[in-house]
């Protein structure tokens, strides 16, 4: 087959936190799958980014006291060290809030109101809650209040968690805003709609999503799209709706062109961060990206998990056909991962196995790689991680049916033979290894239908039968008389020829192990298939550590204090208990001038039982009067005579109890509540006041 062009992403995670063991699947299962397609030759462009707009990250990013920008930064900066750990090869991360996005998706929606045969866009005003506090349109997740069905009380604006009635906020009795008490207010507000129930798209999307090409049990489901949807209200309607694509300001996102104050939903311009990222790419490495879309032969591929369907199938290929673009060839979607038997990986929680602590451990990526790739069909389907199946599939498959067959043959080689292999390969092996190279088509198809199970599967049982031929043959025999040295030589390179075909059709899912292989015959293992046998090896050095059940209890360990401490998933994000402050440059710490001050007095403040006042000498020839709050952890008599760092150069702050002119500092931990402990700052011995601390 020529060369194939193709344009592969997996789905944009929101902003707002760390990668789950979901997203390292999904990213898993599309890296598999682009590295299979690249083994063949083809050219790929694989790219991601963060889906940094709407709501909840506008407020978690008010909350940390931060823009939206700094906050989405901070996400940003933390996403390389699980890409690189788990051997995730996009060509690109990039940013739903980049320019390029804010351009493409803005120009996308004047395609779709300008069309020449009528706008898909239409305008109608709609009621909606208001928080008069907050100053905004609250999204139907910040209103909460009695459900109007079973009167529990403190139930989200769109449905009861108690007895699972689909409602509208308006339905809600005594509504208050999730996000400052008040009681919300009903106001009017134009919206902007995508027109999706004119039958241009409908006839178009029943088309696009029942010709065949997407998975059959999607396809299913979506047929039932067209005939009824569910309401706000509960009350259900026939055919596709139209698509309410607007949000009033404050939002986080992309203004609307020629309507102020008004901001595309963030599911809008979401999937267009797929075609940002690689416009992106692209720019970097000086390429058209509009030749690039316009080029006929391109294929471009969604990998998706199975709750974000609908904004893939019905959204986002009826936005990019009737706007003049190319649309999807397909998408292709997966099921959950639950672990141990466990709860589903919920997107906000991602309980049970924390991709970064499994890093830390020092547990080996490729061990997760495969036991997914063992799992992984091409089927929307769940699948379980379970730790002592994967101890198994593991220690037992890929270590002692595929890994050993190296160790097995490589010491005789290098020992005996100046590591050196023969050709001749006597009949029986040479047809044991034309039978292993014999495989490499069916195994192709398989990866490329990303039925990966399958292909393990094929894999493995090749892997039986050489190890059939290591228990026919026995070399640790044969070694024993020279005599056999013609047949010890043939049975060893036969091994090692059969373990260089093997690795190569699991380089897809172990491209570091591959690459190891390759120093180790001497033969490129990064193209399918290669003609020639290997001429030569080096000396073997051990390839794969076997997984210890230890690893296994430390990875699944919950916390020491169950109960006050946090989850093992922030552990790792949040050191202390709060994740780390986005990346400054050193010029932005030198803006703080940190002065050693020596603790003249101290005394308590008369009607605060925090405050401490204390009076520093900071080498200024005066003193300053600083309050810190820090009168629960220490008396007057712990501190004064003692030296402590405080930041000089803060603006002069009025309280209630007089001006303090500075601060000091201590280390507590984030959830003061559950670990209590406050701990003033000391430097060693020697400093004096005034030396500034850089
Ligand atoms: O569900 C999610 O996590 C979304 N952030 C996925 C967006 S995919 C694409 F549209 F950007
Ligand atoms: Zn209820």
């Amino acid at each position: 087959m020529s060369e194939r062009k193709l344009f592969v992403t997996t789905a944009l995670p929101y902003a707002n936190g760390h990668f789950h063991i979901g997203h390292i699947m999904e990213y898993i299962q599309a890296d598999i799958w682009v590295r299979f397609q690249r083994m063949q030759g083809h050219a790929v462009n694989f790219v991601g980014a963060d889906d940094t707009h709407g709501a909840p990250i506008m407020i978690a990013a008010e909350k940390a006291g931060q823009t939206p920008q700094q906050f989405v930064a901070g996400i940003a900066a933390g996403r390389q060290q699980y890409l690189d750990g788990f051997h995730i090869s996009f060509d690109n991360w990039h940013s739903t809030d980049g320019p390029e996005n804010h351009e493409l998706a803005r120009q996308i929606y004047r395609d779709l109101r300008d069309r020449a045969d009528g706008s898909l866009i239409e305008t109608k005003t709609i009621e909606q809650f208001f928080d008069p506090e907050k100053n905004m349109f609250l999204p139907d997740r910040y209103i909460k209040g009695e459900c109007p069905k079973c009167h529990a009380l403190d139930q989200y604006g769109d449905n009861c968690e108690v007895c699972g009635s689909v409602y509208a906020p308006t339905d809600l009795i005594n509504p208050f805003s999730a996000l400052s008490g008040a009681r919300p207010e009903l106001k009017h507000s134009e919206h902007f709609f995508f027109k999706l129930s004119d039958p241009r798209c409908v006839e178009f999307l029943q088309r696009w999503t029942q010709d065949g090409k997407l998975q059959p049990e999607v396809a299913n489901k979506i047929k039932e799209w067209f005939s009824v949807r569910t309401n706000p209200d509960g009350t259900q309607s026939e055919g596709l709706g139209d698509w309410d694509i607007s949000r009033d300001a404050p939002y986080f996102g992309i203004e609307i062109p020629d309507a102020p104050g008004k901001y595309f939903y963030v599911w809008l311009d979401a999937p267009v961060g797929y075609l940002a990222s690689l416009k992106n790419l692209l720019d970097k490495r000086g390429e058209s990206y509009d030749a690039y879309m316009a080029d006929p032969a391109l294929e471009q591929y969604h990998f998706i998990g199975k709750d974000i369907v609908t904004f893939h199938t019905l959204f986002w290929p009826a936005m990019l056909h009737f706007s003049g673009r190319k649309t999807p060839d397909n998408v292709f979607v997966h099921g959950f991962l639950t672990v141990n038997n466990g709860e589903k990986m919920s997107k906000s929680r991602g309980t049970g196995l924390d991709p970064l602590k499994y890093l830390r451990l020092g547990m080996n990526a490729e061990w997760l790689r495969y036991y997914l790739a063992a799992k992984l069909s091409a089927r929307n389907e769940d699948i379980d991680f379970n730790a002592e199946d994967f101890m198994l599939r593991v220690n037992s498959d890929l270590i002692g049916k595929y890994v050993n067959i190296a160790s097995r043959a490589a010491g005789f080689l290098t020992k005996r033979f100046d590591g050196k292999l023969t050709h001749d390969f006597g009949a029986p092996g040479a047809a044991l290894l034309a039978d292993v190279r014999g495989a490499g088509d069916a195994i192709a198809h398989l990866y490329d239908a990303r039925e990966y199970s399958k292909a393990t599967r094929e894999i493995m049982l090749l892997a039986d039968k050489v190890n059939a031929y290591v228990d026919q043959n026995k070399p640790w025999d044969l070694a024993k008389n020279p005599d056999n040295n013609t047949a010890l030589h043939q049975v060893c390179s036969v091994l090692i020829n059969c373990f260089a075909t093997l690795t190569r059709y699991l380089a897809p899912v172990l491209p570091g192990l591959a690459s190891a292989v390759q120093g180790f015959v001497g033969m490129d293992m990064r193209r399918w298939s290669v003609a020639g046998d290997v001429q030569a090896i080096a000396p073997y050095q051990h390839l794969m550590q076997r997984v210890a059940p230890e690893q296994l209890e430390a990875l699944f360990e919950p916390p020491a204090q169950a109960d006050t401490a946090p989850a093992a998933t922030e552990t790792a994000a949040a050191p202390g208990g709060e994740a780390l402050a986005p990346t400054i440059t050193i010029d932005d710490f030198s803006k703080i001038d940190l002065r050693i001050a020596l603790i003249v007095n101290c005394e308590p403040v008369e009607g605060s039982t925090k405050l401490l006042r204390l009076t520093l000498d900071v080498g200024e020839g005066r003193t300053r009067n600083v309050f810190s709050g820090i009168a629960s952890a220490y008396t007057p008599e712990d501190l004064v005579g003692k030296h402590t760092v405080m930041v000089a150069n803060l603006a002069p702050r009025k309280m209630k109890f007089g001006i303090s002119e500075g601060m000091v500092l201590a280390a507590s931990h984030g959830d003061d509540k559950a670990h209590p402990g406050l701990y003033v700052l000391e430097p060693l011995p020697g400093a004096q006041p005034g030396m500034r601390v850089r």
